[in-house]
């Protein structure tokens, strides 16, 4: 009589979650798509588990045709799994989230064209050579020496005013501080204005090492090369005004040179918070030019879907031209660097690296390591440009100030030598009023009382993209226009 209750008592709840479960399956899938399936479909999907991005979900079929029809772009946005223990465990997976990211194949996109291009000019190698000969001057930055904490902290206010130079109030920066050793490391973050929950983070290591006595230690290759490279990125999205979707954080790691002592910690700090990390990229080493290919993406401890994309946005961005960027592969062997940290933590990351292993500098960790050797940063910038590349499109713009344009063909609207030029006679349409806005939003001129075709001067603008909107008589939808200045 027992045995029979508990029989049926199991065959009620087991009825009961078929019932529940009947004509779907089991997947895993990207936390973001999921959400935007439920809130499209709610009866055709059930998140069961979530783990950072990722989720483990019942679906019907319908419901991986909505997926489809009206949320991806490409790729196929799910990983059919056979049961829901198989989606919960997958999920959680490091190894998994590595490689069968659906969310990695499914995200990473091109599209911030009008961002990055205009950003590609504005990098420049004086102010890396610049910033590599200030971290050269501490004559060491060996993780126990004061001189190291000291490079720390100053890191942290050149960042700041860096921020402060370009008003950025998003924009924060902090002292990361450590069990392992007294320094600290320096993280620069620039909240995300749509989903900052979301986290994008380029980095190199802060510290250096000498086999000769650390007393002089330069570490102008190792890395403070790196640093200047991330530092001179971010300056330029600073200074073309990109506001990011996601959260960016530039991280400049303590004691990497004792065994990746900062960037683990970091790594494991964030993993344990559950932090999601869509991706990351390691800068260290890009001064010296040692190969016939200007990057070698290292292969080993490093995502192959996060080094594939990056070797897409070299194809996109730097086939050619004054921005031209070769690469090829290389392998390191070990976990040579900060990004295996964060691969150990399960997280995407990459390694684009200043040659093939074994043409890098054999000056690195001797007092030798010096910017006199290459006597130019024009290496480091071909890596600048890819930071600021993989930033700006893994961040993406913030959409609620990318506008559409609303413009039609006819109407000329634009930016050239401090003139707003604008002809809007064939569209029959009145003038009363042109703003432009900053692409943070604020108002940086607006004029009334103008013809219908005019050029009007303008006040002195930084670079970076704007939005010019134009009320005109008899109709209530402004002509809204990105505009670009160079
Ligand atoms: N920048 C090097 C890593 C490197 C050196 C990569 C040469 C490719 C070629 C890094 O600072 C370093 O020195 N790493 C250590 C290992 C780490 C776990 C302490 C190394 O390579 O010995
Ligand atoms: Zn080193």
């Amino acid at each position: 009589m027992k045995y029979f209750y508990t029989l049926s008592i199991c065959l009620l709840i087991s009825l009961n979650v078929t019932a529940q479960h009947q004509d779907g399956f089991y997947a895993t899938m990207s936390l973001h798509h999921a959400k935007a399936l439920v809130k499209d479909a709610p009866n055709d999907i059930e998140i069961l588990s979530t783990f950072r991005n990722e989720v483990a979900v019942w679906m019907t079929e319908t419901g991986s045709h909505k997926l489809h029809d009206r949320i991806l772009t490409h790729g196929p946005g799910y990983i059919y799994r056979n049961s829901e223990e198989e989606a919960i465990t997958a999920i959680q997976n490091p190894q998994n989230i590595l490689e069968n990211n659906t969310r990695a194949a499914l995200n990473f996109s091109i599209t911030e064209d009008a961002t990055v291009i205009p950003t590609l000019d504005l990098i420049q190698t004086q102010n890396i050579e610049d910033h590599i000969l200030e971290l050269e001057n501490y004559g060491t930055r060996y993780h126990n020496r004061a001189s190291a904490t000291q490079a720390a902290v100053d890191l942290k206010a050149k960042w700041e005013e860096m921020a402060a130079e370009y008003g950025r109030t998003d924009v924060s920066v902090r002292l990361f501080e450590h069990s392992n050793t007294q320094m600290p490391s320096v993280i620069l973050t620039i909240t995300g204005a749509e989903i900052p929950e979301e986290y994008v983070i380029v980095g190199g290591h802060l510290d250096s090492t000498s086999n000769q006595g650390n007393d002089n230690a330069p570490g102008a290759d190792d890395d403070a090369s790196g640093i200047a490279t991330i530092t001179e990125a971010t300056r330029a999205l600073f200074e073309v005004g990109f506001v990011p979707k996601r959260t960016i954080e530039v991280m400049a790691y303590a004691a990497e040179e004792i065994g990746l002592v900062g960037s683990n910690e970091i790594a494991s700090e964030y993993a344990s918070n559950d932090v999601n990390v869509v991706a990351v990229s390691q800068f260290d080493m890009t001064l010296f030019n040692g190969s016939s290919n200007d990057v070698s993406f290292i292969t080993d401890f490093t995502s192959g879907t996060l080094t594939n994309y990056m070797m897409s946005l070299l194809d996109h961005y730097n086939a050619s031209g004054d921005h031209q960027v070769t690469y090829s592969t290389s392998v390191c062997n070990y976990g040579c660097s900060d990004h295996a940290s964060w691969t150990g933590q399960g997280y995407l990351a990459a390694f684009p690296f200043e040659a093939n292993f074994g043409q890098h500098n054999g000056n690195i960790h001797s007092t030798g390591d010096m910017f006199s050797l290459t006597n130019t940063a024009s290496h480091a910038t071909k890596f600048a440009k890819l930071c600021a590349e993989f930033l700006i499109e893994v961040a993406k713009n913030n959409e609620a100030l990318s506008v559409n344009d609303v413009l039609a063909s006819s109407i000329y609207l634009t930016i050239n030598d401090g003139m707003l030029s604008y002809d809007l006679t064939s569209s029959q349409k009145e003038v009363k009023s042109i703003q432009l806005y900053s692409i943070k939003g604020q108002e940086v001129f607006a004029t009334t009382a103008i013809s219908d075709r005019d050029q009007v001067a303008l006040p002195t603008l930084s670079t970076g993209i704007y939005i010019a909107t134009i009320t005109t008589e008899n109709s209530n939808t402004p002509i809204v226009k990105k505009l670009i200045v160079r």
